[in-house]
């Protein structure tokens, strides 16, 4: 049986996943395809630390080149993470002509024009499958499956870690420190964790997908990007009274106009919305097709074995296009349209306000007013009759508004003295 030779960049928990699978299941997925992954050689910054992975030493090595010139090797797979070494190689294996998969969604996102146009130019592919979703192969419905439709909406949990504070948060009433910890023991989050939960893996992510629906390559800096850092206790648990799971989201959506549209922030979902079903490191992303309607792709969103499913997947496919001398299969500017990005201040949503207020007569006028004076009109207010000191915490949501109005409206009531701190701000996204 023909074989292919593998050249493993970076053995940590996808890479390890990744040897595993192929040890484990090589001759099944041999058997499927007609062709064998063979693993040749790994590059790694510590060659001999102990992962618990059955590897011969000879095979191991920090010369990171020497695997990708390897002539053995015809597939390079990079799971290093980061955007240095990672950006490096991976553009010295494609100016060699090998293809490359990938689970890297910083790359992607920030260098994925380049490299994807280094693939063409040496008749070679990228390969990105675990870049979003993890175990999910969502890249691979949106360019096969759901090739015939014009994609309307997304809207994903995309970050596991994320997805499992706020489940922990929320069931167990646990600190969003100690969740932190368990997530990163089980090897979910980034090597910086900051990408995690201040939003920016899951607006990687986001612009991968805008990319492969709407054919942009959206800079990163125009998205709008909020995290989990700051949320609270007391938000989650007013959210559930009102009826609502707090979820980190990513939404990308096309407008009537043509405006592209790419946010990721917590957002409020009502309770019985499938999104705030997903718990735990589970991804899911609901996809709203012009012809398909709409679909939930659900699973495991990362970790080593479900990351690994999608990146042997994604060998798979390499080796089928090897064999069959069909590489390029899949364009680099899918749609090659230009859209124009919706303006941040342009974005509607309904939103949640917790504001501390001064406990005094008048004060709830002045806040209306304040709203009112922006155009936002109130949905629902509720007022506790206990608070810290002076303040009582008050909820307003709000029907749906401008992103502009609502800031300007928070801005103005900022001014009014008697806020006791900083309000907090979370979108309803219905
Ligand atoms: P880890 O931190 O667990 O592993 C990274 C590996 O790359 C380590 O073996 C490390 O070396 C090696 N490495 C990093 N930098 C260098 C360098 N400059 N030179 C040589 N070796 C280097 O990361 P993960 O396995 O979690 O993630 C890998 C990729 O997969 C990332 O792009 C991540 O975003 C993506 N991903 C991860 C998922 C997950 O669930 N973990 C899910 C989906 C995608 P050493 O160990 O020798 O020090
Ligand atoms: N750190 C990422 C997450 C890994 O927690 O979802 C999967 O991309």
């Amino acid at each position: 049986m023909k074989e292919f030779g593998i050249g493993l960049l970076g053995f940590g928990t996808v890479g390890t996943g990744v040897v595993e699978g192929l040890r484990r299941n090589g001759d099944l997925i041999a058997s499927r395809l007609g062709v064998r992954p063979v693993l040749r050689s790994i590059g790694t910054r510590n060659p001999t630390r102990d992962r618990g992975v059955p590897v011969a030493p000879a095979k191991i090595s920090a010369n990171l080149e020497s695997v990708v010139d390897d002539p053995s090797v015809d597939i390079v797979v990079e799971l290093m993470g980061g955007k240095d070494a990672a950006l490096t190689m991976t553009r010295r294996a494609l100016a060699r002509g090998k293809p490359v998969v990938t689970a890297n969604k910083a790359l992607l996102a920030e260098h994925g024009a380049e490299l994807f146009r280094l693939a063409a130019e040496h008749n070679t592919d990228i390969y990105f499958g675990a870049s979003v979703g993890g175990g999910i192969p969502i890249i691979r419905v949106l360019r096969e499956g759901l090739v015939a439709n014009r994609i309307l909406s997304i809207h994903g949990i995309l970050n596991g870690t994320c997805n499992y504070i706020l489940t922990r948060m929320e069931q167990e009433h646990l600190p969003f420190d100690a969740v932190l910890r368990e997530a990163q023991d089980n090897g979910y989050a980034e090597a910086d964790p900051a990408f995690d939960i201040d939003g920016i893996d899951t607006a990687h992510k986001a612009v991968i997908l805008a990319w492969l629906a709407y054919g942009v390559h959206i800079p990163l800096n125009q998205v709008l990007v909020e995290g989990i850092r700051n949320l609270s206790a007391a938000d989650i648990r007013y959210g559930a009274d009102l009826g609502y799971r707090v979820k980190l989201l990513a939404v990308v959506k096309r407008h009537d106009d043509g405006a592209v549209e790419v946010r990721v922030h917590p957002a409020m979902v009502p309770r019985d919305h499938m999104l705030a079903s997903v718990h735990g490191v589970f991804n899911a992303i609901m996809v709203q097709g012009d012809l398909s309607g709409r679909g939930v792709f659900y699973g495991r969103g990362a970790g080593r074995e479900p990351t690994a499913s999608t990146v042997i997947g994604d060998i798979g496919d390499v080796m089928k296009n090897l064999l069959g001398g069909s590489a390029r299969r899949f364009r680099a500017t899918p749609g090659a349209e230009s859209v124009p990005l919706l303006d941040r201040g342009q974005a509607r949503t309904r939103h949640y306000l917790r504001l501390a207020l001064r406990d005094r007569p008048g004060t709830l006028a002045r806040i209306t007013a304040a709203l009112g004076n922006h155009g936002i009109s109130i949905a629902s207010v509720l007022q506790q009759e206990q608070g810290t000191g002076d303040h009582v915490p008050v909820v307003i949501v709000t029907h749906e508004c401008r992103e502009r109005e609502c800031q300007a409206a928070l801005q103005e009531i900022a001014g009014l003295d008697v806020a006791g701190s900083e309000p907090v701000r979370i979108r309803i996204e219905e």
